[in-house]
C-alpha cells in the first residue's frame, strides 16, 4: 500500500453491498451513471473502516460509508466524494439494508410515485428482496392490501408470514396470471415493478382503472434481452400511469424516509434479512446470487 499524502485517509473495506442495478454499470451506455471502464475498480457501495489519517474530517477507527468498489482498501481525498461517517452505534448491516438505499428506494417509489391509498390493492414483484420486502410492507402500513410475487415456497412463506402481506405468488410454481385474477378481483391499483417480462405482462392483464405502474427494476432482463409486454395498450384503456424513478432523484429527502424508516422499525413494524456472503474472493459469486435468486433478503459480504 502507497504511503498517505497530508488530506488523505486510508480505510480498509468491511463490508460490500450488492445491487442488481450494478449489473447495467457494466453496460457501455448512457445512464443515470457513467459505465464502469474496463480495467477500472468495480463501482460498488460499501462501509470502510479508517485505518490511517492526515485527513481533517475522519479519525482512525470511523466506520465511513461509500460508493467505494470491489477493492480491499480505499484511499479517501479531499477532493471528491466524501464518504458519510457513519453514526456511533448504528449497525453497519442495518445501515445498508433497512436504514439504507434499498429500503429508501421501496420508500420513495412506493409513496411517491405508487401513492397508495387505504384499501387499495398493491402489488410487489420481487417481494422477499431487500426493496419488495419494505414496499410491501410500508403498502400494509398505509392501509393496502398487498399481495407479494416471489421465486419459491420458502420466500412466499417469509412474505407472508414474516412481512405480513395478504399473500404471495410463487412465479417458479404457480400460475401468475391466474393466481392475480383470484386474488386482485377489482384488479390491482399500484404494481411495484422490480422484475419485468411474464409478471408485469400479467400485472397488466389485470389493472385496476388509474392504476399506477411504479417501475423500480426489471431485473429478469438485465442478462438477456427482455421481450417489451405485448399488452402496453392495457394503460390506455385502464387510464394507467407507469414512471421509472431512481433513488438519486430523492437525494434531498433522504432525513424524511429514513427518520420514517427508522421510526417504524422501532415499533417493531419492519422486518428484514441479510444474506451475508464472507470473503473478497467470494465478491463476484456473491453478486450473482442476485440473479439466481439464491440470496435471502439484502445481498451483503463481510470482508
Ligand atoms: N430505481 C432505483 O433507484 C433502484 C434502487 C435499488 C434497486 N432497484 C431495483 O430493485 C429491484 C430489487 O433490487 P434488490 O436490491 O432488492 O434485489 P433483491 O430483490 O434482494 O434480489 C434480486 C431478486 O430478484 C429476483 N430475480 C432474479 N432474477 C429474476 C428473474 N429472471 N425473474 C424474476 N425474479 C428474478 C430474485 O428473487 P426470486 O428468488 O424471488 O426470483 C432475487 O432474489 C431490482 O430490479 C433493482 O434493479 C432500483
Amino acid at each position: 500500500l502507497p504511503p498517505i499524502d497530508e488530506g488523505e485517509a486510508l480505510a480498509a473495506m468491511r463490508w460490500l453491498s450488492f445491487e442488481p442495478a450494478m449489473r447495467g454499470w457494466m453496460d457501455d451506455r448512457a445512464s443515470y451513471l457513467p459505465p464502469v471502464e474496463l480495467g477500472a475498480v468495480m463501482r460498488a457501495p460499501g462501509v470502510a473502516e479508517i485505518i490511517e489519517s492526515r485527513h481533517p474530517d475522519y479519525a482512525v477507527g470511523d466506520l465511513v460509508q461509500g460508493l467505494f468498489g470491489w477493492q480491499e482498501h480505499v484511499v479517501i481525498r479531499t477532493t471528491g466524494d466524501q464518504p458519510r461517517t457513519m453514526p456511533p452505534g448504528l449497525e453497519p448491516e442495518m445501515a445498508m439494508s433497512v436504514l439504507g438505499g434499498s429500503a429508501l428506494t421501496a420508500y420513495f417509489g412506493l409513496l411517491d410515485i405508487g401513492q397508495p391509498r387505504p384499501g387499495e390493492t398493491v402489488v410487489v414483484s420481487g417481494a422477499a428482496g431487500a426493496v419488495g420486502s419494505i414496499a410491501g410492507q410500508i403498502a400494509k402500513l398505509k392501509g393496502c392490501r398487498t399481495i407479494g410475487v416471489a421465486g419459491g415456497p420458502e420466500k412466499c412463506a417469509w412474505v407472508v408470514e414474516a412481512c405480513g402481506f395478504d399473500a404471495c405468488i410463487d412465479y417458479k410454481n404457480d400460475d401468475v396470471a391466474a393466481r392475480l385474477r383470484e386474488l386482485c378481483p377489482e384488479g390491482v391499483d399500484v404494481y411495484f415493478e422490480n422484475v419485468g417480462g411474464a409478471i408485469l405482462e400479467a400485472v397488466l392483464d389485470n389493472l385496476a382503472m388509474h392504476a399506477r405502474l411504479v417501475m423500480c427494476g426489471m431485473i429478469s432482463g438485465y442478462n438477456d434481452t427482455q421481450p417489451g409486454p405485448s399488452n402496453l395498450s392495457r394503460l390506455i384503456a385502464f387510464r394507467g400511469r407507469m414512471q421509472g424513478f431512481i433513488l438519486f432523484d430523492y437525494a434531498s429527502r433522504m432525513h424524511e424516509g429514513t427518520t420514517a424508516l427508522a421510526g417504524w422499525l422501532q415499533e417493531g413494524k419492519l422486518r428484514y434479512r441479510t444474506d451475508v456472503q464472507r470473503g473478497f474472493e467470494n465478491v463476484p459469486r456473491t453478486f450473482l446470487r442476485l440473479f439466481s435468486g439464491e440470496n435471502q433478503g439484502k445481498q451483503l459480504l463481510k470482508l
